[in-house]
């Protein structure tokens, strides 16, 4: 499935099976997940990745549930040197490429950071896609990219203005790749625009492991469940939302892999450049999600309402109709499911990974 064998312009893809797919960033928390959906689809993966914000032992992990080895190259997306080697070394098909920095908070202290990574490392890893023939090139966006203004639910066609360096980092990256695309037509690309990912693996094997304080809201739920931190500040409820607190689009981390898988067979069967939200559709509050938890779980999860976080939107949820119509994919795992599986985790593993 090399470029230059060509690729097949067709609706109705054929089965795709035995890609060699190249994931940067796979040792983190989507990533190590989209590794484990692509090796049960019968695909080879290998994963480079600096492991800043992640740890090897995930894929270690991956590669027992699987019981098939995955190898794990070091390499830093900020060195076109290295990425170019890499490529020639592997040789893949596809590339999945994750590897990226993700707090919006700290996006704004470092912006320059931000560029560096997320759009330099960007550049770099589609230019040694370019120069290594690979076919397919799916990248890691965020529903950020949207501004705040953005009616929802929010389709693909909705105006982007992101109001942080994180979120320009992404929409920069995302034109360096449909720019790149224009050029070489034969280079197919997908964006996927991610809403909430929450959950762990079913077997609460592998899972979400953030270093230091939890900025999200579902890893610092677990953690007050656990005992880490006495309660939850709830950011705001007097946002025009039925009880007051925000709403986003929280999604399985094993939908959101499963939608890699399909999203990287489609493309390589369909040329272009192409952007799919990836969500489930529907807003759920910060207080229904906590009660979710508790429910589900058993565990108490005291809360207390502080004022609302700087930055933040009221309502964030996606129109899914183009990935439904285009790949023919939706979630399947409800809301009780993402917060079975991450209470799993989270109580098998109280320490994460290390
Ligand atoms: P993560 O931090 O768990 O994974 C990112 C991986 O990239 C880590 O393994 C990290 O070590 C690696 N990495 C970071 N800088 C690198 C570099 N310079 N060179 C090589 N590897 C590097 O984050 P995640 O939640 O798995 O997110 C994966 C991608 O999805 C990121 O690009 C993120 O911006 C994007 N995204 C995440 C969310 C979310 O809520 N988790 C939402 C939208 C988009
Ligand atoms: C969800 C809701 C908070 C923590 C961020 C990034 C976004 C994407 C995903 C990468 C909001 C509330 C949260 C807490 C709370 N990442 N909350 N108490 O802000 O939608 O998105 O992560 O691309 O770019 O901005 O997710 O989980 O932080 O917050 O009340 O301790 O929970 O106000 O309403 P968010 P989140």
């Amino acid at each position: 499935m090399k470029r230059s064998e060509g690729m097949k312009l067709s609706p109705a893809p054929d089965i795709v099976v035995g890609v060699k797919v190249l994931v940067t960033g796979g040792t983190g928390y989507i990533g190590s997940h989209t590794c484990l959906r692509l090796v049960e689809e019968g695909h080879e993966v290998v994963v480079v990745d600096n492991v800043s914000n992640s740890s090897i032992e995930s894929i270690k992990r991956v590669s027992q549930l699987t019981d098939t080895h995955i190898d794990v190259l070091e390499g830093d997306v900020r060195s076109k040197t290295r990425i170019d080697a890499v490529i020639a070394e592997t040789s893949p098909e596809a590339v999945i490429h994750f590897a990226g920095l993700k707090s919006v908070a700290e996006s704004v202290r470092f912006p320059d950071k931000y560029y560096e990574t997320n759009l330099g490392g960007t550049l770099n890893v589609a230019r040694a896609a370019l120069q290594g023939n690979v076919a397919v090139v799916l990248f890691s966006s965020s529903a950020t990219v949207y501004g705040e203004s953005a009616s929802m639910p929010v389709d693909e066609g909705a105006a982007t203005e992101p109001t942080n360096p994180y979120g320009r980092s992404k929409l920069y990256a995302e034109s360096v790749l449909r720019d790149l695309n224009a050029a070489n037509p034969a280079l197919s690309v997908g964006v996927l625009r991610y809403f909430n990912p929450v959950g762990a693996h079913p077997s609460g094997v592998i899972g979400e492991d953030p270093r230091g304080t939890p900025a999200n809201l579902m890893p610092y739920v677990a953690r007050v469940a656990a005992g880490t931190y006495p309660e939850l500040s709830v950011y705001g409820d007097d946002y025009s939302t039925a009880d007051g607190t925000g709403i986003r689009d929280y999604i399985h981390v094993m939908d959101l892999a499963d939608a890699h898988v399909k999203v990287m067979e489609y493309k390589a069967e369909n040329s272009g450049f192409e952007t799919w939200n990836v969500g489930r559709g529907s807003g759920v509050s910060v207080l229904e999600m906590v009660s979710r938890f508790q429910e589900v779980t058993g565990k108490s999860v005291p809360t207390k309402i502080v004022p609302r976080r700087a930055g933040d939107v009221a309502v964030s949820f996606a129109n899914v109709s183009r990935i439904a119509r285009d790949i023919g994919w939706s979630a399947k795992y409800e809301l009780d499911d993402m917060v079975a599986d991450l209470w799993h985790w989270q109580s098998q593993n109280p320490e994460g990974y290390e």
